[in-house]
Formats: C-alpha cells, structure tokens, sequence
C-alpha cells in the first residue's frame, strides 16, 4: 500500500517537473530558438525586396531616407522588446505609404526575413502570423547564456 503511494508520489512529480520545464522554456523563447523557417524567410526576402528595399536597401543596411533594420543600432531598438511588437511596427506602419496593407502572413514572412539578417537562427517551423503568439517571443540582442 505504501508502496503504491510512493510510486504515485514519485510520478506525479515527475508530471509536474516536466510540464513546469516545458511551461519555463515557452515562457522564455527568444530569437534564438529557431522560430521561423528558412522558406519563410526566403519568401520574406522577395517581398522585402518588393515593398521594404526601396527605403531601407537591398538588405536592410539603411537607405538615405530610412533606418537600418539590421546591426547595433536596430537591435539595440529592440532588445527586450517581443518578435510581436516588431510585427505590429511592420504591420501598422509600414511600408510609408501603404501602411497597414500587407496581410499577416505577408507581414511575417517579411518579420522573419529580418531576424534571418539580422543573423538569428532558422528554426523547423514557420513563425505564426498572429501578433498575439509573437509577443511571447522575446527578442533578445544577445545570445542567453543557456542557450
Ligand atoms: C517609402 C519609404 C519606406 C518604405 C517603403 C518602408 N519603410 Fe520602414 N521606415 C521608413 C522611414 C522613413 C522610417 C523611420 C521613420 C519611422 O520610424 O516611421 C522607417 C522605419 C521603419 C522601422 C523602425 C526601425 C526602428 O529602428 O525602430 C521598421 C521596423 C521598418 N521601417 C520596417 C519596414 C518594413 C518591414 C518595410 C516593408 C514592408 C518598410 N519599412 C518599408 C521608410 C520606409
């Protein structure tokens, strides 16, 4: 009998253990978890060229009129900040011009191909196109430590 409740004990710990590490390392997904593909990113760069490469260059380097949306400075813009709150930035604000008409997924594809130069990992999965999710993935300048 009290075996059985020791093996009980044991498992439910067990239980809890894993899904509080699964709950901890969601809570804390970052850019360097790998969360966008690299189709996505891919598709991202033909639309970038398309709508964002005019004003910022071919890259992101920065244009005359407009930021750099890659190196020091930008990622010193965002760090801390969500992969949600730079969607909402592409989505409501840009491009100049015809802000607010790219659709979510059109808004991601772009979002992924700027973590993609700005030198965060490619992950298996696409990034979704719901602000709402990203704003659980932080963007973080530097690498954590355990990761
Ligand atoms: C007609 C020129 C133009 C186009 C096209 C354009 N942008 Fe911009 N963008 C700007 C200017 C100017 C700023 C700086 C003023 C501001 O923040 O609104 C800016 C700022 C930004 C910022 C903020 C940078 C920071 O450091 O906070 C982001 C992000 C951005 N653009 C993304 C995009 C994306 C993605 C596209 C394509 C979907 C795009 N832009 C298309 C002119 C443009």
């Amino acid at each position: 009998m009290n075996r059985r409740i020791a093996v009980f004990a044991v498992i439910a710990l067990g239980v809890i253990g894993t899904s509080y590490s699964a709950l901890r390392a969601q809570a804390e997904r970052s850019v360097w978890d790998g969360v966008y593909s690299e189709a996505q990113a891919t598709r991202g760069s033909t639309l970038f060229d398309k709508e964002c490469a005019g004003c910022h260059g071919p890259d992101g380097e920065g244009g005359g009129m407009a930021p750099a949306l890659s190196g020091a400075a930008f990622n010193a813009n965002y760090d801390g900040q969500s992969v949600g709150d730079l969607f909402d930035r592409n989505r409501t604000t840009m491009p100049v011009g015809k802000e607010g008409q790219l659709n979510g997924q059109q808004v991601a594809d772009i979002t992924a191909f700027m973590l993609q130069v700005n030198k965060f990992p490619a992950g298996p999965s696409e990034m979704a196109s719901q602000a709402m999710m990203l704003k659980q993935i932080k963007y973080l300048a530097q690498k954590p430590a355990d990761r």
